[in-house]
């Protein structure tokens, strides 16, 4: 755990570093590749901060290696595979598909994959329109925006939802022809939870079979789930009181045996973490002269569910 002197010891090096020369323009022009091959380790830094994820990470570096090695080939002239990065995720609420998804766009931008590495995400709403020949036109422009980056679908299976008669299926269709037209200029994404996903991909096998990735995103621990609040506490410059860290364990334990099912995973701790925040702010409201331990400290009866009231037990 941080301790309260350590970060203000943090605050004041920080505070010390905005002091520092700026670096000399030229060293910084010496070449856009090192900063690039930078750039590229920093999201790689971002990536193996996610606490557990290990699978994730390990397909993540599969899917770099390989399109490396395949443009390294096509540039010798060796027999190369051309590089197809759609990408099936699977995985409940909460556990890390879209940040994820963020990353892998803008590091296949810096290997120099994608143009620009951004992403755009979607869901049924966005692409599906009410009108004959709308939903064409509406997803062309999303894919249109995602050029150079990745399409996020999420809740993907949502577009096969009316069956054969639906419009979905019309946006499904104009996807697979613009992965056709326009191959390698971006990354399509569908993600979704693991059974409606599954069945999804049973019934669309010629959309299936244009995905050559799956990536799995299992819940997390209580453990894993315990450091998140933590790292979460830690960004945001708050710690926990031991009182507080024995409440957050319980609460976690409780939220899930309460509804398994729709537990969403660190999106449940990230509302937890902000729900905390303001119920010590309104502790400390109105207090006269309120320390930097004070401010910083997050005590027991801080320690808040979302919409769910944290009951005692003792
Ligand atoms: N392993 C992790 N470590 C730290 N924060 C995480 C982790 N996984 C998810 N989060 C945070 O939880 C929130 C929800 O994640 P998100 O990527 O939106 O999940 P999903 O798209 O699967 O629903 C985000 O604020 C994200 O930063
Ligand atoms: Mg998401």
């Amino acid at each position: 755990m941080v301790s309260p002197t350590v970060l203000r010891k943090k605050r004041f090096a920080r505070i010390e570093r905005k002091t520092e020369p700026e670096p000399n323009p030229e060293s910084r022009n010496s070449g856009n590749r090192s900063s690039s091959e930078e750039r590229l380790q920093a999201l790689q830094e971002e990536l193996d901060a996610l606490i557990g994820l290990q699978s994730v990470k390990s397909t993540i570096r599969e899917i770099q290696a390989y399109a490396q090695i395949q443009r390294k080939r096509s540039a010798l002239q060796l027999t190369s595979q051309p590089i197809v990065l759609h990408t099936i995720f699977i995985g409940n609420p909460g556990t890390a598909k879209t940040t994820v998804a963020r990353l892998l766009s803008k590091m296949l931008a810096e290997m120099g994959i994608l143009e620009k590495g951004h992403t755009v995400e979607v869901e049924r709403a966005d692409l599906v329109a009410e009108y004959i020949g709308q939903t064409a036109h509406r997803t062309r422009e999303a894919i249109k925006k995602a050029m150079g980056g990745l399409l996020f679908v999420d809740e993907a299976y949502s577009l096969a939802r009316g069956g054969e008669r639906d419009f979905g299926k019309e946006a499904i269709d104009t996807l697979v022809k613009a992965m056709e037209d326009h191959r390698g200029q971006f990354v399509v994404v569908l993600a979704g939870y693991p059974e409606p996903m599954q069945a999804f991909l049973r019934t669309n096998p010629g959309l299936h079979s244009r995905f050559p990735l799956m990536i799995e995103f299992p819940d997390y621990t209580d453990v894993e789930l315990f450091k998140i609040a933590e790292s979460m506490f830690g960004q945001r410059q708050y710690v926990l009181s031991k009182g507080a860290r024995r409440r957050l364990a319980d609460l976690i334990r409780q939220m899930r045996s309460r509804d398994p099912i729709t537990f969403g995973n660190a999106r449940t701790i990230r509302n937890i973490v902000e729900k905390t925040i303001r119920m010590q702010a309104v502790r400390l409201m109105g207090k006269a002269n309120v320390s930097v331990d004070e401010l910083i400290t997050i005590l027991e009866q801080d320690v808040q569910g979302e919409s769910v009231r944290y009951r005692s037990y003792w």
